[in-house]
């Protein structure tokens, strides 16, 4: 047994996540998630809105609302979406908690106590026409690096790497196009310098990560330099140091702040279960795993910045240092991210109206069928293509007329002949055959699973399918009515193998999980859910806010990872499909959805 953070990427709380958001971190850390804890191991898994920052603001001032009430709309709209698609968060909360402020102040202070704060004079960017500082997310031009002409003053969308804005070529304004003035301002930089040996070792032991995402890390190493953890802007997370946290104009980087969330929504979570330090078992041993999961505009954050804002904590740079209160945090595991999902061939554009909404897909198909298409065909180890005509043929031809089908005739033919699991007589080899196939798939999917190779895993499930699907057409049982007790023998080596597959699918699939599960006769919770509760800030009585949370308790709720032998006489009842047969219109109408926008 072992304990395992599943970190999930933060979404900003500036609007409705779209499907490629869910297929680069949920998707993936969910079904990670539901098979460790299947096989015994203690999950926490934690993540929330991500709420400060310019993206906020940006889309703040479109909608005329202030920074707090625009992250508290689509917190919400998150939040319920993330439910609906089964997403089993321990606690998915948000970074505008009083928990959140106050876990980020510590981890700065330590850092700057450890002095890897450097203070230092920049030049920042103010609008010539207003005055106003201008953050720079705002500023546009030509990349230093790359040559990309579209970079921008904090990032380079085309080579990944961080920026400043001063540095680009030909900079000007998003706003109004004009060239930005260039004034002093003075910052906290984080000494990466300080912790280019430390992470360019622990690097070096983290062979199993997926190639490109070692390689994207290994590669920042070579070019560290000091990175702005502050910023002159009044929406964040206050400076705590005398002379800075009064000042309503410098706040902490929305980066900064962020992927402490991990920690800080762990220790929200060890808060609320009423043990304030349930927290440390995934923090602070070195024997605890933690996996972080993205998509790839994240990695830099999670192995430079993230790694580096550790090590200040514990002290573990050039200039030495020790620990704050949350004691020697540990580094991570892994840092699982994925490509980029792109829609009939085109990048997603909100603004464009390029993008299918989570909501809007979710209002009109099973979660399921969702889950189904990014575990099979996402973006895992490179980008990947959403269309609606794979999306309508792995519906109806996979989970419909493949998965559905076995789960539909083993049950009807169960239910019609005998009521219930009938139990096996003597079994002949080709019924051990299957049962050898469906036992055997258990180690296989599972080291899938742990390795990060979802689309494999599920295939491999998929594969146990085929294999009951062909065994039910070879045996025939339709013909066996004459002999009950070969009959009984073929439907109960069907319900096995169906029962097998529900398990081994049940990390993908969990909403008909548990369908299949009562449809077999089952009862209690055999696929947990996660539920949305309504929480009061703990530090703040007068703030109220939607978490996600769950039980999530192996043998209770959640289905041990392996065959569980069906029961003969459990009780079993004419089944309904489980799943929706799409059809074939949906693709036109979805499509007319956006074209020409
Ligand atoms: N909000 C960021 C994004 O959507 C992700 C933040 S991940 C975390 O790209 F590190 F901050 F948690
Ligand atoms: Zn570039």
């Amino acid at each position: 047994m072992a304990r395992i953070l599943s970190a999930v990427a933060w979404p900003y709380a500036n609007g409705p996540r779209h499907i490629g958001h869910v297929a680069g971190f949920g998707v993936p850390s969910d079904v990670f998630s539901r098979y460790m804890r299947m096989a015994g191991h203690d999950v926490l898994m934690v993540s929330g809105t991500d709420e400060h920052g310019t993206p906020i603001l940006v889309q703040a001032e479109q909608e005329g609302l202030t920074p707090q009430a625009l992250a508290d709309r689509y917190n919400r709209v998150i939040a319920e979406d993330l439910t609906q698609l089964g997403l089993t968060y321990d606690l998915f909360t948000r970074t505008t908690t009083r928990n959140h402020y106050a876990v980020v102040q510590e981890m700065f202070r330590t850092v700057h106590a450890n002095g890897y704060m450097v203070e230092r004079t920049t030049m920042g960017a103010i609008s010539p026409s207003t005055g106003r500082t201008l953050p720079d997310r705002y500023i546009e031009g030509t990349c230093p690096i790359c040559g990309y002409d579209g970079a921008r003053g904090d990032q380079c969308d085309n080579c990944g790497n961080q920026l400043d804005a001063i540095d680009l070529k030909n900079p000007r304004s998003r706003i109004n196009g004009e060239t930005p003035r260039f004034v002093e301002s003075q910052h906290f930089f984080l000494d990466l310098p300080a912790f280019a040996s430390a992470l360019e070792a622990w690097l070096r032991t983290r062979q199993d990560w997926r190639p490109n995402v070692l390689n994207f890390s290994l590669n920042l190493v070579d070019d560290l330099r000091p990175r702005a953890m502050t910023r002159d802007i009044d929406w964040g997370i206050p400076v705590p140091l005398a002379g800075w946290e009064e000042n309503p104009a410098k706040r902490l980087y929305v980066w900064f702040d962020a992927v402490i969330g991990y920690l800080s929504a762990s220790v929200e979570w060890a808060r609320r279960s009423g043990d304030d330090d349930a927290w440390r078992a995934w923090w602070n041993d070195p024997e605890a795993l933690s996996y972080y999961f993205m998509g790839k505009d994240n990695i830099t954050f999670h192995s430079q910045i993230w790694p580096a804002e550790l090590m200040g904590y514990d002290g573990r740079g050039t200039k030495g240092g020790s620990p704050g209160v949350y004691g020697e945090l540990q580094l991570p595991t892994e840092v699982v991210s994925s490509e980029f999902l792109t829609m009939e061939g085109r990048k997603f554009a909100s603004s464009r109206g390029i993008v299918i909404y989570v909501r809007d897909m979710l209002a009109r198909y099973q979660p399921d069928a969702l889950r189904y298409f990014i575990a099979t065909a996402g973006p895992e180890n490179q980008d990947a293509d959403f269309t609606w005509a794979d999306f309508l043929r792995r519906t109806n031809d996979e989970l419909v007329a493949g998965w559905g089908n076995l789960v539909n005739r083993t049950a009807s033919m169960v239910a019609k002949n005998f009521g219930e699991i009938p139990a096996a007589a003597q079994r002949l080899p080709v019924d051990e055959a299957l049962l050898a196939q469906t036992g055997a798939a258990f180690d296989r999917v599972g080291e899938l699973v742990r390795t990060h190779r979802h689309r494999a895993a599920i295939a491999e499930a998929m594969r146990v399918v085929g294999e009951a699907n062909r065994y039910v057409s070879e045996t025939e049982p339709w013909k066996l009515t004459g002999d009950r007790e070969r009959l009984g023998t073929v439907l109960n080596t069907a319900a096995q193998a169906v029962s097998d597959a529900n398990t081994l699918l049940a990390p993908f699939l969990p909403h008909s999980a548990q369908r299949v599960h009562e449809t077999l006769g089952g009862t209690g919770t055999f696929s947990p859910m996660p539920r949305l509760e309504e929480v009061t800030d703990l530090d703040d009585p007068s703030r109220a806010y939607p978490v996600i949370t769950g039980d999530y308790r192996l043998g209770e709720t959640v289905a041990p990872w392996r065959s569980a032998p069906v029961v003969p006489g459990t009780p079993v009842a004419k089944p309904t499909p489980v799943f929706t047969k799409l059809d074939d219109g949906i693709v036109d109408e979805e499509l007319a959805r956006y074209r020409d926008r």
